[in-house]
């Protein structure tokens, strides 16, 4: 099970205000477990794991096998919750670079840079090392099937496999769509795409355990039942006692109500930049709103260290960081002895790359507490699925109880309506 270390928080706050956010953070555990809280309609992230399906885990771990067998490229097509946790996933539990092994998976719909998508359909076309041409598939995920950065760049992409592949193109499109309505379940029923449904009562950027983060992952040969039920397992326990979530909950509650307005999610592990992306956005679009939360921005250090670094430090106190931790070392590069030791490097002969990052990141810890930014670390004992499954679902809950302690409702989003309103209008919709 994660862990949590409050104590470079702890130290910003009373005793008794702790204990007075406490239990308001129980207050709001109980709303999300009964279900009285605002937004209960959208409580599927819960259920999904109270009654795994799992004839739609074997659905997805068979289509997702033969893809790995056929094709060259899986090309992902969402925005927000409809990419995010996909692109979290796989930058955290896949190599950085190509292996033999599967497709490439690539990211699209998630802006409207013509450019990239122009760069990305001259890739696919050019044939691979040994002349032959690449096989493409695509996987469209709009829960709406109307986000219009995603509807547009698989309107390009929908019609280049039409032209490329027109006997099988049905094949090679996988939509992943709301239960009825939108485009997308119109094109799938016109043009015969195979379709996975986002349950209504699950969010967006609550979705990452259904298809929506499970089929891409699966593509990518993460372990997708280990991921899956681990967040079962912990659902289960969390369920149960949630101690340090509370605890958690109440440090946090705090100190936004102490002018920390900004939450600085980091980790000095470099593939976890989706997955603090990820949690940018969970956390970020669920309570930001109503004049209210904390803003969350996401980092990777010790490379952001030498551009944020200085403003962390010694810049506004308005900060509060969440760290991002792994235990355990899975890599194995060392730092080998040379001859002469010109670059003076000698005194960390023999230390691994993960010892010396881990002093890195104490130093900064300590630095940064020292500094007056309260430190919270959330602490995954090993990198891969079964610690990854079970951070997603440890902070959906969070992320719900924080925001019923600050009075909004989790699952909304009405302020994203707003910029769609105004762009709309700019382009002429009716
Ligand atoms: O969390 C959310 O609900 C949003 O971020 C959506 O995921 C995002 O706007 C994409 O919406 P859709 O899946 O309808 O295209």
């Amino acid at each position: 099970m994660i862990r949590l270390d409050l104590s470079k928080a702890k130290p910003f706050i009373a005793g008794e205000e702790f204990k007075k956010a406490r239990k308001k953070a129980i207050a709001a555990l109980r709303q999300v477990m009964d279900g009285s809280g605002k937004g209960s309609e959208w409580l599927g992230w819960r259920r999904i794991l109270a009654r795994p399906n799992d004839a739609e885990l074997e659905q997805i771990d068979t289509l997702a096998k033969d893809l790995r067998d056929k094709i060259d490229v899986f090309i992902v097509c969402g925005i927000g919750g409809s990419y995010l946790g996909a692109k979290a996933l796989i930058e955290a539990l896949t190599s950085s670079f190509k292996s033999e092994d599967g497709p490439e998976v690539f990211f699209t719909g998630h802006n409207m840079n013509g450019a990239y998508l122009k760069e990305l359909l001259a890739y696919l076309e050019k044939s691979k090392p040994d002349g032959t041409p690449k096989t493409v598939a695509v996987n469209v995920i709009s829960k709406s099937g109307t986000t219009l950065e995603t509807a547009l760049s698989f309107r390009i992409l929908r019609k280049w496999l039409h032209n490329r592949f027109p006997e099988e193109a049905s094949e090679r499109i996988i939509c992943t769509t709301g239960a009825t309505g939108g485009a997308l379940n119109a094109l799938a029923e016109e043009y015969g795409y195979q379709c996975f449904v986002i349950p209504d009562d699950v969010g967006g950027r609550f979705s990452v355990l259904t298809p929506v983060g499970l089929l891409p992952a699966a593509v990518a040969g993460i372990d997708i039942r280990t991921l899956f039920y681990e967040a079962v397992a912990i659902y289960e326990e969390l369920d149960q006692a949630a101690e340090q979530l509370l605890d958690y909950a109440a440090v946090r509650y705090i100190l936004g109500q102490k002018g920390k307005t900004v939450d600085l999610i980091t980790s000095f592990e470099g593939s976890f930049r989706g997955l603090g992306r990820w949690l940018q956005q969970l956390l970020g679009e669920s309570e930001g709103k109503e004049g209210k939360g904390i803003f969350p921005v996401t980092s990777t250090y010790s490379t952001d260290l030498h551009s944020i670094g200085q403003f962390v430090q010694q810049g506004r106190q308005n900060i509060m960081e969440t760290f991002i931790v792994v235990e355990k070392e899975t890599e194995t590069m060392q730092v080998e002895n040379t001859q002469k030791n010109v670059d003076g490097l000698d005194y960390l002969e023999g230390m691994s790359f993960h010892s010396i990052n881990k002093k890195a990141l104490d130093g900064t810890r300590e630095a940064h507490f020292k500094g007056g930014v309260p430190c919270i670390s959330i602490i995954l004992e090993e990198k891969n699925a079964q610690h990854i499954g079970e951070f997603m679902y440890f902070y959906q809950l969070f992320t719900a109880v924080y925001c019923y302690m600050i009075g909004v409702n989790p699952f909304n989003q009405p302020g994203v309506e707003a910029y769609k309103k105004e762009m709309y209008k700019l382009l002429g919709k009716k």
